[in-house]
């Protein structure tokens, strides 16, 4: 059985595949900063959920990730989900900024304490939830299609070093679409995936330590045709 830690797990996408890894009989360890929905979880498996409440923009990122390994007595699994974002019309500083903390200066802290953890211990697997979103600018939401670009491309670079040092560390960059959570905010939103499909999609991936995946798969064609798209065009949709 795995000791899973997923960073991001009170609600939506982390919540439903923390309760994946719970149902298959693996350890869990999560963290958030609504204390009372860690809580619920944890009663509802009392010997299979352990909990850590923080804020990844907080300043003390990697001390909660070491007291969630110890009272799990390890880690095997490393998920970053904890994200944020919203669309900023006018351009807002105050969300652009927070933005950025959430998804980039949290993810990279507790990323890079997850890997070298993995390097001394010799295996272990990481994983990130980004977007499809990483693929390109986005005039709505600028910091969130910027941060997420900063984990995928932070992601391949990890996936290399790994092979590079001959290590048996798994890197998975999760990709999703649109997922029906309170995050899938605004107009004009098509493929939104129900919640469950989602989970069930990224689950499999991990369990087969997949380098990538596209949630749900036919967002692998969304991201290929915006790569491809010169930027004269892809101006009128982003
Ligand atoms: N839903 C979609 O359509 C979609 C599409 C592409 C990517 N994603 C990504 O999927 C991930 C999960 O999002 P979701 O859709 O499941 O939305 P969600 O239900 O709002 O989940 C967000 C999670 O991140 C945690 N979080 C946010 N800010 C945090 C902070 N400052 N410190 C610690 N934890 C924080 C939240 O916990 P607390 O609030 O308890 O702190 C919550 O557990 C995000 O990274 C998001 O960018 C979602």
């Amino acid at each position: 059985m795995k000791k899973v830690i997923i960073i991001g797990a009170t609600s939506g996408i982390g919540k439903e595949l923390a309760l994946r890894y719970l149902k298959a009989g693996h350890t869990v360890g999560i963290t958030g900063r609504r204390k009372e929905l860690l809580q619920e979880l944890q009663q509802q498996y009392p010997q299979q959920v352990f909990i850590e409440c923080f804020d990844v923009t907080g300043t003390n990122n990697t001390t909660h990730l070491n007291a969630l390994i110890q009272q799990m007595g390890g880690m095997d699994v490393f998920v970053y989900n904890s994200g944020m974002g919203d669309i900023s019309k006018e351009l807002n500083a105050g969300l652009e900024i927070s933005t950025t903390q959430t998804n980039v200066n949290g993810f990279v802290e507790l990323t890079v304490h997850a890997f070298n953890y993995f390097v001394t211990q010799g295996h272990g697997h990481i994983a990130a939830t980004s977007s499809v979103a990483s693929t390109r600018g986005n005039s709505w939401a600028p910091s969130y299609s910027a941060s997420k670009a900063y984990m995928s491309t932070y992601m391949e670079g990890l996936a290399m070093k790994a092979e590079r040092m001959k290590l048996t560390i798994a890197v998975t960059d999760i990709q999703p679409g649109f997922v029906k959570t309170k995050m899938a905010k605004g107009e004009g939103l098509f493929w939104v995936a129900e919640l469950d499909k989602a989970v069930d999609q990224i689950f499999h991936a991990l369990e087969k330590r997949k380098r990538k995946v596209y949630v749900t798969k036919r967002w692998a064609l969304v991201a290929w045709m915006m790569k491809q798209m010169p930027y004269t065009f892809y101006k009128k949709m982003g």
